[in-house]
């Protein structure tokens, strides 16, 4: 534990305001049947978030279980006219279960802003993103804040079938392009994905991508990006107990630079989750 302290001495030390505060729940709608799109009312301090931070989400307690740990989501998309956060989640244990519950009128408890959000240099003239399932909940914003700053983007939105296709409607009204790859289409595999970039980039050079989700896709974008000279950027999932950089349940090992062979130890949700392409090692 001491040598892991030391190594994390020298880390950045909070720069954005973390609150807990209730949050009034607009709506909780299916969208499929494995993902929920959650709505709700938020103020000053929820709004400022930045794309690729998320929440530490308390979910309701539900009969034997109480929920005791809160669940880290990303956030979908920060509706600033409309004084709203969307989280879209997948429903698969006895949190989300809890989460799926939410009514209209209820309250969420949710700690936030957390984490370090994406940052694109600023002449990035072409962003491309690549998610896969969930990972695409977290990459939305990511297009509205890249075209904001005046850079294309292309987003390549990967999923089981058509019907586990999401996020692409969030993506177009940014003002991405959108191309959907399925394994039902058998055009969400490594080597076609590869093919698709490689046309995209001789066409319309990228030099920044982005991904959270799935491991092949970040090996693949490794790859390529270190090709291109491209710029890139992960957003990591890793298990969370508090979400505040003091419990180091979330420490995961890094490059200590680029490329570099040597490693060192940061937790994913206060120097994270979003990191350097270049510096994470590939699970
Ligand atoms: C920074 C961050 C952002 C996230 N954003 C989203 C999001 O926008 N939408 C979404 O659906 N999910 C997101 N996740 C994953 C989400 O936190 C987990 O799915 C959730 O905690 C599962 O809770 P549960 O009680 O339903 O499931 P559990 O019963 O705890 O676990 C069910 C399954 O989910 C896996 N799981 C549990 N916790 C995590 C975790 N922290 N990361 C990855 N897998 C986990 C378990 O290994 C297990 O396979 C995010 C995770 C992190 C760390
Ligand atoms: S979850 Fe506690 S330090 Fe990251």
């Amino acid at each position: 534990m001491q040598m892991m302290k030391d190594r994390m001495e020298g880390v950045p030390a909070c720069t954005f305001p973390v609150v807990e505060a209730p949050y009034p729940v607009i709506s909780n709608d299916w969208v499929n049947g494995e993902y929920k799109l959650l709505v709700v009312e938020a103020e000053a301090a929820g709004l400022a978030a930045r794309a690729g931070q998320f929440f530490h989400l308390a979910c309701p307690p539900e009969g034997e279980n109480d929920n005791f740990l809160r669940r880290p989501m990303s956030i979908h998309r920060i509706d600033r006219e409309r004084g709203q956060l969307h989280f879209l989640y997948k429903v698969q244990g006895n949190g989300t279960r809890a989460l799926a519950t939410l009514q209209p009128g209820d309250t969420l408890d949710a700690l936030g802003p957390v984490g370090q959000g994406f940052s694109l240099p600023a002449a990035t003239q072409h962003v491309l993103m690549v998610g896969r399932g969930v990972g695409l909940a977290t990459l939305a914003p990511l297009a509205q804040m890249a075209i904001a700053q005046g850079a294309k983007v292309t987003a390549v939105l990967s999923a089981r079938s058509q019907a586990l296709v999401m996020g692409r409607q969030v993506l177009e009204e940014a003002g991405a392009s959108v191309h959907v790859v399925t394994d039902d289409n058998s055009d969400s595999d490594v080597v076609s994905l590869e093919g698709f970039i490689r046309r995209l980039h001789a066409a319309s050079p990228v030099d920044f991508m982005a991904t959270c989700g799935s491991n092949r896709l970040l090996m693949l974008l490794q790859k390529l990006s270190e090709e291109f000279g491209a710029a890139g950027q992960v957003a990591l999932e890793q298990r969370m107990g508090c979400a505040l950089g003091m419990c180091i349940a979330c420490v995961r090992a890094f490059r200590k630079e680029p490329g570099a062979e040597a490693l060192t130890y940061r937790r994913v949700c206060w120097e994270g989750p979003v990191f350097d392409m270049r510096e994470t090692v590939a699970w």
